[in-house]
């Protein structure tokens, strides 16, 4: 199956997504206070992301380009969304384009449409020193995913089967790169231990890109006869990942992403210590199934969600969420015990 086609069959599946996973927001309760002692009108959704300092918390996390013009249509209107509402924007894998030049419109579009947004460029973690830099300046790119999805590509027909030398290519990428290098999950969350690895190669962005929402095993198992469906509920959920992240690796850059829904899924994601958070099948089923005028609305609701919590929190700032009064319930409780005892 031709590269293109493929891409056009993954957004057709995320999108119609039948039933929800479990999502790990739904077992953490911010707990409410009653006393607030600020504006409305003093909070900033100002964001520092490491390096790059975003005027929003939320960002839309990569999906498409490379498959001709639909999706060439998808980044346009994503970035006209992105530019309107002020939040950055990642672009889907650019692999196809570094293969064939032809590709590269479908992502330029991007550029062309935002030309002073923050813009994601991204790549797979076996691309080399010199794809990461075509890759950067195809968009001059405010900073480079490099993403991580080894299950995805293992039950994929047609997907990768040499993982080898992988962290070595990242380590190097991340040391001659002079923009923020983040590397981020597909939906299957970033362990602990993962996150180790990653620092000692001196990565300093992680996005988590945990398990609740787009669910690639599913995704890909439907492209397959004889599907691997045991993998379907595989991964590590979004906030159990952001504090696994954070336990190994406090300094880390940390993005949430996997399964936000809403504002207020944001917002627990900052009370955990993420830095800035990402959607995906959310913004695109909006997009396919409305239109660009919805989806504005939907980013302009969200952030409006988000501000409401950060005022009952009494944070002006959206770092100020950082650790607020809360608590895990069900099989996040149980999973948070195991592996990060107190
Ligand atoms: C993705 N995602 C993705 N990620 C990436 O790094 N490169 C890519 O090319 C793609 N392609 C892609 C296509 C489509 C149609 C979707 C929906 C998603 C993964 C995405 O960035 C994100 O990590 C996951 O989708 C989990 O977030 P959501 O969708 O649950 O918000």
């Amino acid at each position: 199956m031709s590269r293109s086609k493929r891409k056009l069959e993954h957004i057709r599946h995320a999108i119609s997504r039948d039933e929800l996973d479990i999502n790990s927001f739904d077992e953490m309760e911010i707990i409410h206070q009653s006393l607030t002692d600020i504006h409305w009108d003093d909070i900033s959704l100002q964001t520092q992301l490491g390096e790059l300092t975003l005027s929003s918390p939320l960002f839309v996390n990569a999906m498409t380009g490379g498959g001709g013009e639909k999706t060439e249509n998808i980044n346009r209107q994503l970035a006209m969304a992105a530019k309107e509402t002020g939040i950055a924007l990642a672009v889907g894998s650019q692999m196809s384009a570094l293969k064939d030049p032809r590709e590269k419109r479908s992502y330029e579009v991007v550029r062309e449409e935002n030309p002073n947004g923050i813009i994601f460029a991204n790549i797979g973690s076996e691309a080399t020193l010199d794809q990461a830099k075509e890759a950067v300046d195809m968009l001059k790119a405010d900073a480079l995913q490099i993403h991580l999805n080894v299950l995805q590509e293992l039950i994929m027909p047609e997907g990768d089967r040499d993982f080898t030398n992988r962290l070595q290519q990242i380590e190097q990428i991340v040391k001659e790169l002079d923009i923020p290098v983040i590397i981020k999950e597909v939906g299957f969350g970033v362990s602990m231990e993962s996150a180790r690895q990653l620092k000692e190669v001196g990565v300093s962005y992680i996005d988590v890109g945990g398990k609740g929402g787009t669910n690639f095993s599913k995704v890909e198992n439907k492209r397959r006869k004889q599907p691997f469906s045991s993998f379907n509920q595989w991964g590590v959920p979004t906030a159990i990942s952001v504090k696994e992240v954070k336990s190994v690796f406090p300094e880390c850059n940390v993005i949430a992403s996997g399964g936000m829904r809403n504002g207020l899924d944001g917002a627990k994601a900052f009370v955990l210590g993420a830095n800035a958070f990402g959607m995906a099948g959310h913004l695109l089923r909006i997009l396919m199934k409305e239109d660009l005028e919805t989806l504005v609305q939907e980013i302009n609701h969200i952030h409006h969600e988000f501000t409401i919590a950060m005022m009952v929190l009494g944070a002006k700032d959206t770092y100020m969420l950082d650790g607020k009064p809360h608590i895990f319930t069900g099989r996040t409780k149980t999973w948070l015990e195991q592996r990060l005892p107190t």
